[in-house]
């Protein structure tokens, strides 16, 4: 999906993929040096990033064979205002983003000033990041295995690879083709981690760090992948449940079947409740509006078909020496409309003036909302850390989903393209969807 920058509803994720984070807040402090920051099997937190504590949790990489090595896990607390002695003091929360894969010591760093008034101030609210490989990324930050750590080639898979099969004629083969080599590279060059990044694992983890923090509940948030995680903590560890909450709930069953269609089954609803809204609202409140909801809901198809078709420029040359540009194409207006699905009430009225502004041939509002170019931020391993995602979010997801999977996901070209037809049936956007969730698991 797109990389949209902005902040996510932690109410609202109708879909889990696409969580997102503003990243203005980054590393107050660059310097921070994760590395020198000692790992071990107790935590020892130090102050980092202003006003925060981090610190690094030593785990085994596969809890069935020790002898697999050690994994450390990158942790960063928004401390309780209270301390531990105060009968105010309720423990901890421990925060999972979802992703899979994403940085839960980012977005808690970004997040923690929206949910403290939420939670109050009595407890620690603790993000980690999930276990995996390094690239030798600058400031030691733990977590992204990219297959390759080199942008060049991170580039070659991630510039050309499909975020919508619908765009062209050779697209979902395409992204079929990737899926192989992306399952080549996950057995020549990452094998061990690939097998050793599941969710249980994680779950396992998550125990782990309940009991280094002196815990026998665990209080948890989990957002959208977040929420399969949650759900099998649960199941492995019923007695040690404490507070939990499950937001944007993915469909467990589902995701260990290997099958994400239900993620869509009510995607399109959304959709036809901001159509119905806009004919409500009326023309002085709603750009796109049309007398009925089959109008509006044709207006939009018109424009999406027209861009499909003749893919519009915006090219800003206002400064001679920074000029820039780029194609408002088809996907990009697909994947933002599917954006503004996940939170329709503060968005929905400036993507029906983005799109009345792309039927009048000017793409820059929705290419200013869409955030910068797919490629500048697939294009480098160099880790940015005011770029909570940089290359390599497939692969980092890859070998969590399709290893998840209690059934074995690769399938010929042929049975791909069924259950890229099935997931049409509930969806127009299994378009975007298909190739960042269940396309990339058929060779994994
Ligand atoms: C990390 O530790 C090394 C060796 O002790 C030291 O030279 C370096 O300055 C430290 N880096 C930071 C950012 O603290
Ligand atoms: C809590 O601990 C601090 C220092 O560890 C101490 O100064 C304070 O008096 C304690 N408060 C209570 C209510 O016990
Ligand atoms: C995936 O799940 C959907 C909805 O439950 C179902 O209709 C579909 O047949 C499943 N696909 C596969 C390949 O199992
Ligand atoms: C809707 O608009 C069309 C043309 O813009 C018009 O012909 C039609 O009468 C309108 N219908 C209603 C119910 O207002
Ligand atoms: C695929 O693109 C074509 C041409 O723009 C369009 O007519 C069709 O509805 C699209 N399919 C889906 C599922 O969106
Ligand atoms: C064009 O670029 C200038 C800076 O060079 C910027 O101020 C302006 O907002 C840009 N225009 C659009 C439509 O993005
Ligand atoms: C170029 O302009 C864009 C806005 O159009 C701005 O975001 C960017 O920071 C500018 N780059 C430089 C080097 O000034």
């Amino acid at each position: 999906m797109l990389r949209l920058q902005r902040v996510p509803s932690l109410a609202s994720a109708l879909l889990f993929v696409g969580l997102v984070i503003a990243s203005e807040l980054h590393a107050r402090d660059a310097t921070f040096d994760w590395p020198n920051l000692t790992s071990s099997s107790s935590l020892s937190w130090v102050p980092c990033f202003s006003s925060f504590q981090c610190a690094r949790l030593t785990v085994p990489l596969q809890y069935s064979n020790p002898g697999a090595g050690e994994a450390q896990i990158a942790l960063l607390m928004s401390p309780s205002s209270f301390p531990k002695n105060d009968s105010r003091y309720l423990g901890s929360i421990l925060f999972n983003p979802g992703g899979p894969g994403d940085s839960g010591v980012n977005t808690v760093m970004t997040l923690a000033s929206t949910i403290r008034p939420v939670i109050g101030p009595q407890y620690d609210f603790i993000g980690f990041d999930p276990r995996g490989e390094l690239c030798q990324l600058p400031h030691g930050r733990t977590s992204y295995k990219c297959y390759s750590c080199s942008p060049p080639e991170a580039l070659e898979f991630y510039a050309p690879y499909p975020q919508n099969v619908n765009e062209s004629v050779s697209s979902f083969g395409r992204a079929y083709a990737q899926s192989q080599i992306l399952g080549k590279l996950a057995m020549d060059r990452a094998q061990l981690v690939a097998e050793s990044v599941s969710t249980p694992a994680v779950a396992l983890d998550m125990f782990s760090i309940m009991k280094a923090l002196g815990q026998d509940k665990l209080n948890y948030y989990g957002i959208s992948y977040g929420t399969v995680l949650g759900a099998t903590f649960a199941a492995m560890f019923p007695n040690n449940v404490g507070r939990f909450v499950l937001d944007g709930v993915v469909d467990p069953d589902g995701w260990y079947q290997g099958n994400m269609t239900n993620l869509l089954l009510d995607t399109d609803k959304v959709l036809t409740t901001i159509y119905h809204a806009c004919v409500s609202a009326g023309p002085s409140l709603c750009a796109i509006y049309e007398n009925t909801t089959d109008l509006v809901h044709a207006r939009v198809s018109r424009l999406l078909d027209d861009v499909h078709l003749a893919p519009v420029l915006v090219y800003n040359d206002t400064d001679p020496s920074n000029i820039t540009f780029s194609v408002v194409d088809y996907t990009v207006v697909e994947s933002h409309i599917l954006a503004t699905l996940k939170n329709p009430y503060s968005m929905a009225t400036a993507l029906a003036e983005a799109i009345v502004q792309l039927e009048n041939g000017d793409g820059s509002l929705i290419l200013g909302a869409a955030g910068v170019t797919n490629v500048a931020q697939f294009a480098t391993c160099d880790f940015d850390p005011s770029q909570p995602y940089v290359a390599g979010f497939l692969d980092i997801r890859a070998p969590i989903e399709c290893g998840d999977s209690l059934v074995d996901t690769r399938r010929t070209l042929q049975a791909a393209q069924d259950d890229y037809q099935g997931m049409l049936q509930l969806s127009q956007f299994a378009t975007t969807i298909y190739p960042l969730m269940q396309g990339i698991c058929t060779h994994v």
